[in-house]
């Protein structure tokens, strides 16, 4: 790992407020971050607003404010997004600050003086929707291919940047270093643009027509195009051509996080800037996919545009957070959708990783006065479990380091679950009953061992809640590095609490959620595209049931159950009221249709198996808080049993 890294999101516009899109880089490049942090490197953190061009000259006049005013008024509410998000940037650039003004008027005047821009009349089609030129042959039906918005013929003078003069150099550089722009399907998209003509870049609008802009340092009437501008705030920010030193302490950046739409920006225009000023590309662009919300399109007409304010308030920031990095690959599209968002939430957050922590807290806490146990000498499953976490510790910094978030956050489930099985198996509980003190010991030390390595491990992503979870272990403040790989990093005889569940189980989607989910309905629908014609549905197709990926088959939560209490239903003769212990602090109410087939009696004491994930949902009147395995499809044959040994809550694959 080199000694500095140095990573960028977008400037976002400042032309309306912060949304789920812009919430997704900046979250990412603070994980990033952190886990850098985490590994002892010095990393630097960039973020800010792009504040010129149209669109923002737009926003303000439909505000009444001039465009200054405006975007003092819009940069504040991303700073204090990203501060209830826990997102720790080093520096914050606006684009209006002289600091950077002058960078820009810097390159230009260089770049004019070499012979690099010049000045040429222009004509065509102009998208103020992507503040971009379109050739006759770039439209698609006559509309901007970027924003699908209409376009206007534009005849005017201009400065142009010979971006053309570096196309092979771009070429060069994408096929020699296959990790410049990723995923690779992204640096084909790249190549292939490259592969049509690439023209010079437009570089100025006329004062006439925009004003609100970086003036061109060689002619006043002249301000410079909002791209131009945007993009240098990646070397501005670090001192170029005022701090060289520092410049050359963060330059080249280590990677550049943009949304998928603006990769030809910054593959194309920003790479030749670079090239014509002498500098070397950023080691990485990587592009990540967009969010579709409840499986549409987000838009302001739909009324579905994620506010992130309303998912902290509902979820927290460490859940938001975490849900981001968990569902979709980073380069991948993907939906969210509050259901997806309540069962991963329950079943990796809550009865995961909260039931493996809580469980082992509380036993400590019972049977070994609150203390951190020593760690006796270890036994086959000791050593086992020792080197399964530090695989997942090597596969997770493997992941993090190529940006695959869901791959490395999923490892980290795996040693949740292995530690969940640990439990299971060794069970202190009957340790504890035998009078077994020296086991029972080293068992709880060993899960409290896993709960500090899966702490360190969320931090980066989930940091409030890993704080949390590393003091009710006895260990303040951030994770010592050192400690990481070991798997000794507790300290015996600390002060060790179980408090509260470290995430309270998500019963129901939150009231401001299901207002926000009820609002949506109501919204008027976009017009529907026209079907594609049906496929004929075939003998085989009905009788198939699809192939489901591992991924979809591990969200269903299945625990081993103890079924405590089972009664009629007041008011339905088909269903029973069970209480099942499942291993968390209280037992769940389920209500299961087996009335026909069992007397109440008949089903204590069973083990069952119990969906533990499953949305909450109201039978005539009482809540079910789960489901009980049986066979049969109408008729119910049997129930799905576990041998005695088995323990409430044990985890079933
Ligand atoms: N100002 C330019 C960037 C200049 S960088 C030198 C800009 N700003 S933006 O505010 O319009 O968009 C910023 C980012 O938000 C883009 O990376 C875009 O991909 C991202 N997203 C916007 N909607 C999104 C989703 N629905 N999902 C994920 N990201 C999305 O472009």
């Amino acid at each position: 790992m080199s000694e500095s890294f140095y990573i960028t999101t977008p400037i976002y516009y400042v032309n309306d407020s912060p949304h789920l899109g812009h919430a997704y880089t900046t979250v990412a490049a603070d994980v990033i971050t952190r886990y850098r942090r985490l590994m002892g490197q010095d990393a630097f953190f960039l973020t800010g607003v792009d504040e010129h061009g149209q669109k923002v000259m737009r926003a303000a006049a439909a505000r009444g404010l001039t465009p200054q005013a405006h975007c003092d008024d819009l940069a504040e509410p991303y700073q204090a997004l990203w501060a209830r998000l826990s997102i720790q940037y080093d520096d914050f650039i606006r684009t209006t600050e002289p600091r950077h003004q002058q960078v820009v008027q810097q390159i230009l005047q260089r770049l004019y003086d070499e012979g690099q821009i010049y000045k040429q009349s222009y004509e065509g089609w102009y998208s103020t929707s992507a503040e971009k030129f379109w050739t006759e042959k770039d439209l698609v039906d006559g509309k901007c291919p970027d924003s699908g918005q209409s376009v206007e013929w534009i005849s005017e003078e201009n400065y142009f940047f010979k971006m053309s003069a570096y196309k092979q150099q771009l070429i060069d550089t994408i096929e020699q270093n296959p990790d410049f722009i990723r995923p690779s399907s992204r640096r084909n998209e790249v190549l292939g643009y490259l592969k049509k003509e690439l023209g010079d870049l437009c570089i100025s609008r006329p004062k006439a027509r925009m004003n609100w802009g970086i003036e061109l340092p060689f002619d006043a009437d002249y301000v410079t195009y909002v791209w131009f501008d945007a993009l240098v705030n990646y070397i501005s920010a670090i001192g170029y051509t005022v701090d060289e030193g520092r410049f050359q302490h963060h330059w080249p950046a280590s990677f550049h996080l943009v949304g998928k739409d603006i990769l030809t920006t910054h593959s194309v225009y920003w790479s030749t800037m670079l090239f014509a000023l002498g500098l070397p590309v950023a080691e990485c662009l990587y592009a990540h996919g967009w969010w579709t919300v409840e499986g549409q399109k987000m838009s302001k007409s739909i009324g579905n545009v994620v506010d992130p304010h309303l998912l902290i308030d509902a979820y927290g920031a460490d859940a938001v957070r975490y849900f981001l990095m968990r569902e979709i690959a980073f380069g991948a599209d993907g939906d969210f959708s509050h259901r997806a968002f309540q069962l991963r939430y329950n079943a990796e957050l809550v009865n995961d990783l909260g039931n493996l922590a809580h469980r082992s807290l509380s036993m400590t806490e019972r049977w070994l006065g609150s203390q951190m146990p020593g760690r006796p000498a270890p036994t086959t499953s000791d050593v086992a479990l020792e080197s399964m976490a530090r695989e997942v510790c090597q596969q997770f910094a493997q992941a993090m380091e190529t940006l695959q978030f869901k791959e490395a956050y999923g490892v980290l489930n795996e040693l949740v679950n292995a530690g969940n099985k640990y439990v299971d198996t060794e069970e202190p509980w009957a340790l504890n009953r035998e009078g077994r003190r020296d086991r029972l010991e080293t068992v709880l030390r060993n899960s409290l061992e896993i709960c500090r390595i899966c702490a360190v491990l969320l931090s980066p992503v989930c940091p409030t809640k890993a704080a949390e979870l590393l003091a009710k272990l006895g260990i303040e403040g951030t994770p010592n590095t050192e400690s990481i790989w070991r798997f000794d990093g507790l300290e015996t005889g600390a002060a060790v609490a179980a408090g509260d569940p470290l995430f309270p189980r998500m019963r129901e989607l939150p009231e401001v959620i299901q207002q926000a989910l009820e609002a949506m309905e109501t919204a008027p629908k976009p017009p529907k595209k026209k079907k594609k014609k049906e496929k004929a549905v075939t003998e085989e197709a009905t009788e198939t049931t699809p192939l489901i990926e591992y991924d979809d088959f591990v969200k269903v939560a299945l625990r081993a159950g103890h079924v405590q209490t089972a009664e009629k239903h007041p008011k339905a003769d088909r269903l029973l009221v069970l209480t099942v212990d499942v291993g968390e602090t209280e037992a769940r109410t389920i209500v299961a249709g087996l009335a026909e087939v069992f007397s109440p009696e008949d089903l204590v004491g069973r083990r069952v198996v119990v969906v533990t994930n499953l949305a909450p949902r109201k039978l005539r009147g009482v809540e079910s808080q789960g489901m009980i395995l049986a066979a049969g499809g109408g008729q119910i044959e049997g129930l799905v049993e576990l041998p005695e040994s088995v323990m409430p809550g044990a985890v079933i694959r």
